[in-house]
């Protein structure tokens, strides 16, 4: 069995999972992927691959779901990568009961080629910035609803500050976000929705601290953690990196859409690389020997396989998928066809049951 992964210009994090998993000796080799031109019913000879660098990569994104179709298990989900960004996160979270500062999404300061007006009536004009000042409060940042890596992101304090700064920001969604005067700050790993090391961070210097050198009361990490695992048991992803800011004891999680955190032995120290080398090599071989299908999660792959439990998937070939899809939709006429008996008869004014009707076919 082997465990393929997808690199970028990473170069301390993916020879350490190698090395790790082949010398494990679990009955799983991992190795780095290599692919040219896909066909459409190319099989996935990886039973596992670990993905790094999609989100710059569509080829590798578009490679990515079609593996998934295979019945290959994708860390982290490409389907759920493409889909979620951090205001979507913000919003769900508070939904969770997780403190989320005040956030606010914003209509794009400009638009691709092409959009004109006549495009957006939809839009109220102009923005209520009053308004959404008055919610968030001043300072604020400003940034992305779909970012990573400090790009565009800005403090602003004053309504001026915030004009210039979203004057700049050309066709990307922002989000102006309350801001949290912290004095702790954390960087919480999360692998397999299970295991969370909270790291101390120093967003000033950009600079990780050493565990035994930062006081974190017990109990506001043990709620770092709690957090940390629900948002990514609600979002689905393997591995991810969820930050707090911490005021007046609470810690607001304001950046946890990220699907593939830096582990880089250079900028997250050795103690805090070894930790997630160790982790991530556990759990990509236990999905490889025990995990199911990423394919499970989708609403497709029941018309593949319709004979499996959701847990479990098959695929040997074109003619089967075939097979199966045609069995599927036979499935489904079927049950459309059958009288459906409502649940309870209504009894008639007369005080005759009433016969229930037959559902008619379409
Ligand atoms: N609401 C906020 N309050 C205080 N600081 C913030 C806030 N949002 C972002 N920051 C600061 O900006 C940095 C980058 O923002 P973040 O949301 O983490 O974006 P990215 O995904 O680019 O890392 C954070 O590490 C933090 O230092
Ligand atoms: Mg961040």
């Amino acid at each position: 069995m082997k465990i393929g992964i997808l690199v970028g210009m990473e170069n301390t994090f993916p020879p350490a999972l190698i090395e790790k998993i082949n010398g494990m000796n679990a009955g799983v080799t991992a190795e780095y992927v290599k692919i040219g031109g896909v066909r459409q019913d190319d099989a996935c000879e990886y039973r596992v691959i670990f993905d790094r660098i999609s989100h710059e990569i569509p080829f590798y994104r578009s490679y990515l779901k079609h593996a998934a179709l295979n019945g290959t298990i994708i860390v982290n989900n490409p389907f759920w990568w493409s889909a979620d960004e951090k205001f979507f996160g913000y919003s769900l979270a508070t939904k969770l009961g997780l403190a989320i500062p005040k956030t606010v999404l914003l209509p794009q300061k400009a638009y691709i080629k092409g959009v004109t007006d006549a495009s957006l009536r939809n839009l109220e004009y102009p923005i209520d910035w009053d308004g959404i000042l008055a919610d968030v409060g001043l300072p604020a940042f400003l940034k992305p609803h779909d970012g990573g890596g400090w790009k565009d992101v800005y403090k602003v304090s004053s309504k001026e500050e915030l004009w210039n700064a979203y004057d700049q920001t050309g066709t990307l969604a922002m989000t102006l976000q309350q801001f949290v005067d912290f004095t702790l700050y954390t960087r919480c790993y999360c692998v397999g929705r299970k295991e969370v090391l909270v790291m101390p961070y120093d967003p000033k210097t950009r600079s990780y601290i050493p565990r035994d050198q930062y006081e974190l009361p017990r109990e506001l990490e043990d709620r770092m953690i709690r957090d940390t695992i629900l948002i990514n048991e609600a979002l689905g992803y393997d591995l991810n990196t969820v930050e707090f800011a911490v005021q007046d004891g609470i810690p607001y999680a304001i950046d946890f859409t990220n699907p593939a955190p830096d582990a880089d032995l250079w900028s997250v120290t050795e103690p805090y690389h070894n930790w997630v080398v160790e982790a991530v090599s556990r759990m990509l071989v236990d999905y490889a020997v025990n995990g199911a299908p990423t394919a499970r999660y989708h609403r497709w792959n029941k018309w593949l396989h319709p004979e499996n439990d959701e847990t479990t998937l098959h695929i040997t070939g074109a003619a089967n998928v075939a097979h199966s899809a045609s069995k599927a939709i036979s499935a489904v006429i079927d049950e459309i066809s059958k009288p459906v008996k409502p649940k309870r008869t209504r009894k008639a004014a007369t005080g005759e049951l009433k016969k229930p009707a037959a559902k008619k076919a379409k």
